[in-house]
């Protein structure tokens, strides 16, 4: 079924300044008409996105969301589809985060679904999954006994998944949040992943490495909830505590030496964020339940762009669009001059 997607269009052109750059912006608000909160997003340019999340909601645009197609995953309309991946505009995968535990992959631009993981097992709860350029992908999860994490691995152009063989041990109280999608990424034009936990103790993991990060944690609501990759040295972390969303505290850290050490940004962004965004190499976006702001100097001075709240943003993979979706159905369109 198609529907209108402009029934609430509204447009901010404007621009930012600061000592760095220059960057011209235009957000335009559009509204899906379903009272859905929306977690994963998946831009292929500025004319295909598609968007995931509760009450078994896929939506897909081919015209850069003038219209918006709900896709209907048949047997699974109750779902909570957290996280997906989209490869164009006929393929994507799309994961549900528990009883059970999913992965279902669609080859027709969302007209069947086919169900290509399950995991029925108590406890079970899939938090996101990465897709890197060779069709290879690596899924994060939650502890299920032993405090192992729970990861699992996918090769190239296999749609078998695999647990892992080095999942990292977690501490207690340590678990991954199912907040964007974007907890767990691949370092650009490599096999190597990198991820980020939180909860009673937030730390960032890579083949080689295991970090502390500088954020907020000791809480259930705590720690980091998304990372971003420039490349195997550079890497942003967003997160805070989701309960005080305009807290600063401890809400962003950054890298420049692979995760080996942590720095704070000068002025953090605007409160708990959930997902954070390389547009270009010293331009990140990032989003939480209370805002939206952009960085134009790597990260290091923050500037807010909207208090309307996003769960998620992501950049097209043409790198000429970002796209936005967050609670009760709110998407949106960021265009970069
Ligand atoms: C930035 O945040 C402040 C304080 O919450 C708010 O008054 C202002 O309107 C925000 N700016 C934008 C562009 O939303």
């Amino acid at each position: 079924m198609k529907f209108k997607l402009f029934l609430f269009s509204f447009t901010f052109f404007s621009f930012i300044q600061t000592n760095y750059a220059q960057v011209n912006y235009t957000l335009t608000i559009l509204d899906s008409g379903h009272r859905v909160s929306l977690r994963g997003l998946s831009a292929i340019n500025n004319q295909v996105f598609w968007v995931s999340g509760s009450s078994g909601t896929v939506f897909r645009s081919e015209d850069g969301g003038k219209t918006l197609e709900k896709l209907t995953v048949k047997g699974f309309e109750k779902r909570d589809f957290r996280d997906i991946d989209a490869l164009d505009a006929r393929h994507a995968y799309i994961m549900a985060v528990d009883s059970p535990g999913l992965i279902l992959k669609t080859s027709d631009g969302g007209k069947s679904w086919k169900t290509i993981f399950t995991d029925t097992s108590k406890g079970v709860f899939l938090d996101a999954f990465a897709f890197n350029q060779d069709g290879a992908a690596v899924v994060v999860g939650d502890p299920l006994q032993n405090k192992l994490a729970y990861m699992l691995l996918k090769k190239k152009d296999d749609d078998h998944f695999q647990k892992s063989m080095n999942s990292p041990v977690l501490e207690t109280g340590e678990a991954f949040f199912a907040a964007s999608g974007t907890n767990v990424q691949y370092v650009p034009g490599t096999r190597d992943y990198v991820l980020v936990s939180g909860g009673m103790v937030s730390r960032f993991f890579n083949k080689n490495e295991i970090t502390k990060l500088p954020l907020l944690q000791g809480a259930e609501t705590t720690g980091a909830n998304s990372i971003a990759v420039w490349d195997k040295d550079n890497m942003y972390v967003v997160g805070g505590d989701f309960l005080h969303d305009k807290d600063i505290t401890g809400n962003a850290c950054y890298t420049k030496d692979g995760g080996k050490t942590w720095l704070y940004p000068e002025t953090p962004p605007f409160g708990y964020r959930s997902c954070v965004m390389y547009l270009k190499e010293n331009i990140l976006l990032t989003c939480g339940t209370s805002g939206v702001d952009i960085s134009t100097d790597g990260g290091i001075h923050w500037k807010n762009i909207s208090t309307l709240g996003f769960h998620v943003c992501q950049l097209s993979k043409d790198g000429k669009v970002v796209f936005l979706a967050g609670q009760g159905g709110r998407i949106a369109r960021l265009t970069l001059e």
